[in-house]
């Protein structure tokens, strides 16, 4: 079969449930993957695509640039939009279906804005902090987009990994049926994390971007050799972030990989993660390692 034709496109929630029945008809035992998006694709999101397909489910992805998830009016203006680019990605790399949902359909009135969960300090802290309504945005459409698709499994990123824990929560205290999996980080050679963000920053952003995951990376190997000077390589990684005129530093930490919460000694903790979100010129980055403190593994 034509490779190009493959891939089946629906916009109504009509359309997409409709063929959606049909295939679970026809192939019971096939699961159903889906990898929400919000396009301006690359080969992060297509990682995430991959293990859907890899998994051999049916996989559905949807490109739906949330705006009640933008706590700043002008990020969203501001977001690249590569509709065709996206969809030949995504036909190139063996996608089942794309989703590209009418607003209307996603908000069909006010109440679908929000959502009832209780994400506690996880909330408040870093992501919570820095862009408030944010993750109230992300939930929303979230489950708003599982409710839709019904899948089997849904594929997110490590590296936006503060929205990672709260689908998990959002997802437990919904009752959702499904399985969440997390792919790790997919960078550039030069080990800046993929972003559709990226593209936004000028040449000289360009040339420092990669520092953030040089600066973390080294923070990483240092706690592997010395565990027990968290505190002080926590000290030196905050240091130099914040040295670095072309960073505007919002947050760096090292924390819990459960919940975030700020850890003082690796003794108690099985799994952390370091994490940083700054400004470059007029782009805010994010990036994180995670440690499984059990293996002394990092996905770097
Ligand atoms: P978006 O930024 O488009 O990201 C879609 C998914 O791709 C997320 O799960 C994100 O973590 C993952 N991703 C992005 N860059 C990645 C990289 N370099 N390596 C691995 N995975 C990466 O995240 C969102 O959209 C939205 O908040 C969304 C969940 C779609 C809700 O609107």
């Amino acid at each position: 079969m034509d490779l190009l034709l493959h891939m089946k496109i629906f916009h109504s929630i009509y359309d997409l449930q409709s063929y959606l029945t049909e295939i679970r008809k026809s192939n019971p035992n096939k699961k159903i993957g889906f990898i929400p998006t919000m396009g301006a694709l690359h080969t992060g999101h297509g990682e995430l695509v991959k293990s859907s397909i890899k998994d051999d489910n049916f996989t559905v992805v949807s490109i739906f640039v949330n705006p009640t998830q933008f706590n700043n009016p002008t990020d969203f203006v501001l977001y690249p939009k590569t509709e065709d680019e996206d969809t030949r990605f995504l036909q190139s790399i063996g996608c089942d279906v794309l989703y590209l949902p009418i607003l209307e359909e996603i908000y069909p009135d006010e109440s679908f804005k929000t959502i009832e969960v209780d994400l506690g300090n996880l909330g408040e802290i870093y992501e919570g902090k820095f862009r408030p309504g944010h993750f109230m945005g992300v939930m929303a459409v979230v489950h708003r987009l599982f409710e839709i698709v019904k899948p089997d499994i849904a594929y997110f990123g490590q590296k936006d990994y503060q929205q990672w824990l709260v689908i998990n929560k959002m997802v437990n205290q919904t009752g959702l049926d499904l399985t969440l999996k997390m792919v790790p980080t997919i960078r550039e050679v030069d080990g800046l994390a993929k972003s559709s963000r990226n593209k936004r920053l000028n040449i000289q952003g360009r040339k420092n971007a990669p520092i953030i995951y040089e600066i973390l990376k080294k923070a990483y190997l240092k706690l592997v050799k010395h565990p027990n000077e968290l505190e002080d390589i926590k000290a030196s990684m905050q240091y130099e972030f914040s040295v670095n005129k072309d960073f505007k530093l919002e947050y760096c930490d090292i924390c819990s990989g459960f919940d975030l919460h700020p850890i003082h000694s690796l003794s108690t903790e099985k799994s952390c993660v370091l994490i940083v979100a700054l400004n470059l010129g007029n782009v805010r980055l994010i990036d994180n390692v995670l440690i499984n403190k059990d293996e002394w593994i990092a996905n770097l």
